[in-house]
């Protein structure tokens, strides 16, 4: 079920220039919401951009009711978002699309990859994984450590694991030639980010048959299958990523 909820900003948090964590609540308790599904949230007062933007739920508070965005600043629609001040009123429908799949029983082999904004939905994951549990690990890309977002957020979780191209913090490289990769035998990675590093972790859990799912961030607009834009070409056909997904298991696709 989807809901359109006026909420009610309680926080922005500007964690870098080119990110702000948006914080929103609601007079009623929120909806439930599943690790990998997204909002779209209204952008009102500008007539240069369209009307909603998906962004993915990176992590429900429940004692304080409150639903996180991480949005980068990109273009027109999200810098309005990134204005936004405290009580402040944000059209959202939520929660859309799917989820990831939730292991069978707890695990310590579960591998969290995440690259630049494609973090956000890592923490959510990360924290109903470790609330069911497992004992998720996080691998955390970025161009620099200033891009590296919500680490002591993650640190709660699971075990922290970086890469940065200019080799300021963690290990120097891509999320793909961590040498934490050649220590464990994982069972199931996640990953959200970047599409030149999903599908690098996809060739990697592949070539060791390790089962995988990526969240895809093809271009949105409608965010409920109408508009057609979202299309990802996979082994069923052309299908929506906002409705059949985000979420996808690399087997289907046509990677
Ligand atoms: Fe319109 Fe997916 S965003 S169909």
């Amino acid at each position: 079920k989807k809901y359109i909820l006026d909420l009610t900003v309680t926080e922005n948090v500007r964690l870098h220039t080119n990110y702000v964590l948006l914080k929103l609540t609601s007079p009623s308790p929120l909806p439930e919401m599943l690790p990998g599904q997204f909002a779209e949230l209204r952008v009102d007062g500008s007539p240069t951009t369209f009307l909603r933007r998906p962004i993915s739920i990176n992590y429900i508070d429940r004692q304080r009711n409150e639903v996180w965005f991480l949005i980068q600043l990109v273009g027109d629609g999200t810098k309005r978002l990134g204005e936004a001040n405290k009580g402040d009123i944000i059209n959202v429908v939520l929660p859309l699309g799917n989820s990831f799949t939730m292991p069978e029983n707890p695990s310590d082999k579960l591998l969290l990859v995440g690259g630049g904004v494609g973090t956000a939905p890592m923490l959510y994951l990360g924290e109903q994984l470790a609330k069911r549990g497992s004992k998720p690990i996080f691998l955390l890309g970025a161009r620099s450590d200033k891009d590296l977002l919500q680490l002591e957020q993650f640190a709660a979780y699971g075990e922290v694991y970086t890469t940065t191209e200019d080799g300021s913090h963690g290990e120097k490289g891509y999320v793909t030639q961590h040498s934490i990769l050649d220590k464990v035998n994982f069972e199931h990675i996640y990953t959200c980010g970047p599409k030149p590093m999903m599908m690098a972790v996809a060739k990697y859990a592949k070539s060791k048959g390790i089962n995988c799912e990526v969240s895809l961030e093809n271009m949105m607009a409608c965010g409920i299958g109408a508009c057609l834009c979202c299309v990802e070409n996979t082994t069923e056909g052309h299908l929506c990523v906002c409705k059949e997904g985000p979420v996808f298991n690399i087997n289907k696709l046509l990677w």
